[in-house]
C-alpha cells in the first residue's frame, strides 16, 4: 500500500494544467470498438483507470500504442467478446463495452461492473434500454456475469426513468450502428457526454442533441477512424480550485474548463473564494479572507455535481456558520466524513425531509443502505489538526488530501492507489504548487 506524507498549512501558489477528463477518456476508448479504422485520442490522462480500460479493449481485439498523452488504437485481431472479471471488476466503465460489442458482433459478456464503493451502482437502466433495442440480456448470479446477445440492434424511442450518465452513453454507443432512428428521452446532459458525441460524429455517426435532455441518433452502416482531443477534467479543476481556497493560496489553472463549471464558480464566489477568468482556458482561483456557509443539494448536470460535494465539505469546515450538503445522486457518498472528523471537523449526519424519496433521489431508493443518511451538517470554522487518514473512494481520496494540506502539522494518507485511478501524478503537481507532500511505500 502506498501513502502520502503531508505537511499541511502551506498556501498553494503557481500554475497547474488540468488533465484530460477521466469520464470522457474512458468512454472514448470504449467507442473505438465501433470501427476497424485507426483512431487517435489526444490529451489522454495518465491515470490507472485509463490503463485498465486499454487492457479491456486489448482483450477485445484492439492494439493500443501510447506516445505521451496520445493513444493510437486500431482493431488488429479477432478479440474475445468477454471482459474478464480480473479487469471488469476494477472498473465501472467496463460495462461501456456492452453497446459496441452488441452493435458490432451481436454478443457480449461482462462482469457486474465495479468502480467506486459509493453505492450499488447497478446498470438496470442500461440493460432496459438495450433490450428495447432488441438485445437479450441475462444476469447469471452464479458466475456474476451479464450475458447479452442481439441479432441486429434497431432504433427505439426510449425514455430513461431517471438520470444516468453512463447509461445514456451505453445507449449512444449501441445506437450509432443500429437499424434506423433512436430517440433518447430524459437523457443525461453531463458535458462529458457531448465530448463523446463529438468524437462519434467525427467518426461518421449521426447524433444530435435536439433538446437539453433529448438525443436523436440515426444509425449508419459503419464508422471511420478519427482524431479526437479529450476535454479537460471538470472534477480535477474543482479539486485544485478548492485546494487553493482551503490552504489560503492563489493559483492559475491552465486548460481550464470553467465555462462548464458555472454552478461551482458562482457558489465559490458567493462563499468568499476568488474566481477570475483570465483567458478562454485560464482561470485564477484564490482564497478569500473568510468563508460564508452554504446549503447545497447535489444534482445531475447542470446542478452541483455529486463529485464536488466531498472536496466542497473541506471548504465548509472553514466557513463561519453551519453548512449542509444533501447528496441525491448516490446512496453512500459520505465515506470521507469520518476521515475529516479525525482532523477535528465538526460534522453530523441528518436526513433531509423528502416527500417521495423514490422519485426524488437519482439512485434506486430500494438500493439505499439502512442507517445511512443523505445529509450532513458542517459547523465552522474549525482549525483542522493532523491525523492518519484512510481513502475509501476516488473523490473521497482527493478530499482527505485537501484536508491534510489545510491542517496544521504532518498527516499520513493511506491507500493513495484510489487517487491514482483518477488524478494524474497528483502529488507531483501539488508539490509544484508548494505543497509539502511525498509518496511513500508503506511496509505492510
Ligand atoms: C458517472 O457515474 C461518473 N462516472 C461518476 O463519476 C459521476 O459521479 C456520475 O456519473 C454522475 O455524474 C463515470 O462517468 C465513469 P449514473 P455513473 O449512471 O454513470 C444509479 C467519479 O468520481 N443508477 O448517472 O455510474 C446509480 O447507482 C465518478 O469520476 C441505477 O440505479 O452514474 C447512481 O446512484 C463517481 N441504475 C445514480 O443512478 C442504472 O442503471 C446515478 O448514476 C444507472 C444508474
Amino acid at each position: 500500500m502506498e501513502t502520502f506524507l503531508i505537511h499541511g498549512g502551506r498556501p498553494l501558489s503557481g500554475e497547474v494544467a488540468v488533465s484530460g477528463a477521466k469520464n470522457a477518456a474512458l468512454k472514448a476508448l470504449a467507442a473505438t470498438l465501433l470501427t476497424d479504422k485507426e483512431v487517435e485520442l489526444r490529451n489522454i490522462p495518465d491515470i490507472a483507470d485509463v490503463r485498465i480500460m486499454c487492457d479491456v479493449i486489448r482483450t477485445l481485439g484492439m492494439t493500443v500504442t501510447e506516445r505521451g498523452k496520445v493513444l493510437r488504437i486500431r482493431r488488429t485481431h479477432e478479440g474475445k467478446k468477454e471482459v474478464p472479471l480480473s479487469l471488469g471488476a476494477r472498473l465501472r466503465t467496463s460495462s461501456m463495452v456492452l453497446g459496441p460489442l452488441l452493435a458490432r458482433y451481436g454478443e457480449a459478456v461482462i462482469p457486474n461492473p465495479g468502480g467506486c464503493r459509493i453505492g450499488a451502482r447497478p446498470i438496470d437502466r442500461h440493460i432496459l434500454g438495450l433490450t428495447k433495442m432488441g438485445a437479450a440480456v441475462r444476469y447469471d448470479p452464479h458466475d456474476g456475469y451479464f450475458h447479452a446477445e442481439a441479432s441486429r440492434l434497431h432504433g427505439v424511442r426510449y425514455r430513461f426513468d431517471k438520470n444516468t450518465h453512463t447509461g445514456t452513453e451505453t445507449l449512444l454507443l449501441a445506437a450509432v450502428l443500429a437499424e434506423g432512428e433512436t430517440v433518447l428521452e430524459n437523457a443525461a446532459a453531463e458535458v462529458e457526454i457531448d465530448d463523446l458525441i463529438a468524437f462519434l460524429n467525427h467518426m461518421g455517426a449521426k447524433i444530435r442533441r435536439t433538446k437539453t435532455r433529448e438525443i436523436v441518433i440515426h444509425g449508419v452502416p459503419s464508422l471511420n477512424g478519427a482524431t479526437h482531443s479529450i476535454m479537460s477534467d471538470r472534477n480535477e479543476e474543482v479539486t485544485f480550485a478548492l485546494a487553493a481556497c482551503v490552504t489560503g493560496g492563489d493559483i492559475v489553472v491552465r486548460n481550464s474548463c470553467a465555462r462548464h463549471l458555472d454552478v461551482f464558480t458562482k457558489l465559490l464566489g458567493e462563499c468568499g473564494g476568488k474566481v477570475e477568468r483570465v483567458g478562454p482556458e485560464t482561470t485564477r482561483y484564490a482564497a478569500g479572507t473568510g468563508y460564508r456557509p452554504s446549503h447545497i443539494t447535489t444534482a445531475p448536470y447542470p446542478g452541483f455535481m455529486t463529485d464536488w460535494q466531498a472536496p466542497w465539505a473541506v471548504l465548509m469546515t472553514q466557513a463561519h456558520g453551519v453548512s449542509t450538503i444533501h447528496e441525491t445522486v448516490f446512496e453512500s457518498r459520505f465515506s470521507y466524513v469520518a476521515e475529516l472528523k479525525k482532523l477535528g471537523a465538526d460534522i453530523s449526519f441528518f436526513d433531509p425531509p423528502v416527500r417521495d424519496p423514490e422519485r426524488f433521489y437519482n439512485f434506486n431508493w430500494a438500493d439505499r443502505i439502512q442507517g445511512y443518511h443523505q445529509g450532513i451538517r458542517i459547523s465552522g470554522p474549525t482549525r483542522l489538526h493532523n491525523g492518519i487518514l484512510e481513502i475509501q473512494d476516488l473523490r473521497a481520496g482527493a478530499t482527505v488530501v485537501l484536508a491534510a494540506l489545510a491542517a496544521e502539522g504532518e498527516s499520513m494518507v493511506r491507500g493513495v492507489e484510489q487517487i491514482d485511478r483518477g488524478y494524474e501524478h497528483i502529488e507531483i503537481r501539488l508539490r509544484k504548487l508548494g505543497a509539502g507532500i511525498t509518496r511513500r511505500k508503506e511496509d505492510v
